[in-house]
Order: structure tokens, then sequence, then C-alpha cells
């Protein structure tokens, strides 16, 4: 008998096709689209940060697994924030992050909503555990249709709705009162669904939705191989 692997794993992630993102290279000099600096670290810093991460190192319980709570990780963040660790949640990239809110809305028939173009993950996470993909197209000048927006809130009724801010790969803020008209339309007067705003590129805006997201029905993140407020 031969085992046929196809027969066992779920259509949906069979159709799944692998994220990729071209690497940097001579004609792709500076790469914005994983929110790395395109600029080493000058040699001083380096050499501080690998005495300093020797120390750090030196300290681990190697015996032990790490804290699953990440609890210093989480302590440091809210002190930096402003917001109690209590509502902070470390993740391994925002990725899994993305998947754990689809995980925790996903149930048949279940809708997940974005504009569109806007980061593929979103889309790729909701497909990989059956969940309706509903993608709402942005204006010409890449701004929220929101008639077309509401529209939709009302006849998908998502559970999620991700917004990308700044989006990408469009690179603009949406207008805050747009965003204030979805966080207000999600509460339960067009459907009643959890608002995830993504600041992944929050240092190229160097703006933040954080103090507008207060309400309970939304979250938001922020990721990257370096942290800095
Ligand atoms: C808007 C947005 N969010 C999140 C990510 C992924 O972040 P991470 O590397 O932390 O998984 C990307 C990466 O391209 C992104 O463009």
């Amino acid at each position: 008998m031969t085992f046929d692997l196809t027969r066992v794993i779920r259509p949906e992630v069979r159709a799944l096709t692998a994220y990729s993102a071209p690497p940097p290279g001579p004609q792709r000099r500076v790469k914005l689209d994983a929110n790395e600096s395109p600029f080493a670290l000058g040699e001083a810093i380096r050499d501080g940060l690998a005495r300093e991460l020797a120390k750090a190192l030196a300290d681990v319980a190697l015996h032990r697994y790490p804290d699953p709570s990440a609890r210093a990780v989480r302590e440091a963040l809210a002190a930096d924030l402003g917001v109690a660790p209590e509502e902070i949640l470390a993740t391994n990239g925002s990725d899994e992050g993305i998947q754990l809110l689809e995980m925790a809305v996903a149930g048949p028939e279940v809708a997940v909503l974005a504009p569109v173009p806007t980061f593929v993950m979103y889309e790729i996470g909701a497909h990989a555990l059956g969940l309706r993909f509903v993608g709402v197209p942005l204006t010409s000048e890449f701004a929220l249709d929101m008639p077309a927006m509401q529209a939709a809130l009302r006849r998908e009724r998502p559970r999620l709705v991700f917004l990308a801010w700044p989006n990408n790969p469009t690179g603009n803020l949406f207008e805050t009162e747009a965003v204030e008209r979805i966080l207000r339309a999600c509460l339960g007067d067009a459907c009643e669904a959890l608002v995830a705003v993504d600041e992944a590129y929050f240092h190229y805006a160097g703006r933040t939705l954080i103090p507008r997201l207060a309400s309970g029905s939304a979250c938001w993140w922020r990721t990257g191989p370096w942290w800095t407020r």
C-alpha cells in the first residue's frame, strides 16, 4: 500500500502558496518591506552590544525552558508604552500573533475582512484555517473606500478586521477619521468584530493609533528585528 500524504492534509492547506519576499541585492539596496534598518550598527555600538549580550547569555538558565509568558519582556514593553503588562502578548513575529487572532475567531463560515492590497499573511492565515477572507479594494488614491467598507461589514459580518497602519504595500496611513468609523461600525452597528491594527511600519510613520484603540474591541501590534518606541 502506498501512503498518500495529500489525503491527510486539508485541501485549504494544500492550496496555499508560500509567502516570499525578494531578498536585498544590488538592485534592491534599500529594503523597506520587512521593517529592517538598511544601516548596520556602528563598530562601537556593536562591540558594546556584543559584551552586554555575552554577559546576559552567560546568566541564562540553559537547563530550563524560558519563561513561556515572557513576563520580563512584557513588563519592559509595558513600561515603555504606558500600558499594563497584562495587555501585552509577546509572539514570535507578528505572523504568529495574526494566526492566533484568526484561530481565536475561526469557525464555519466565519469571515475575516481587510482592505486590499494589504499584507498577504492576513489572507494566507485565514485560508489555512478555513476562514473566508473578504478583501475590500482601496480607492485609486490608496484610501479606504468607506461606502464599500461599510457595506462589506454589514453584508459579511466579519469577526476580525485587519488594518495595516501604515499599509503594506501602499505605504500610506489611512485617515484616522475613517479608522474610527470602522471601529464604531464593528462595535455592533454593522457587525461585531475585533479590529486588529498592524503598526509593523510605525517607525516609518512615527504616528500611532494606540490612544484611539482603548475600547476593548481593538488590538494592535508592532514588530521588527529591533524595538524603539
Ligand atoms: C504589515 C505587516 N505586518 C507584519 C509583518 C510581519 O512581521 P513579522 O516579521 O513580525 O512576522 C509584515 C511583513 O512584511 C508586514 O508587512
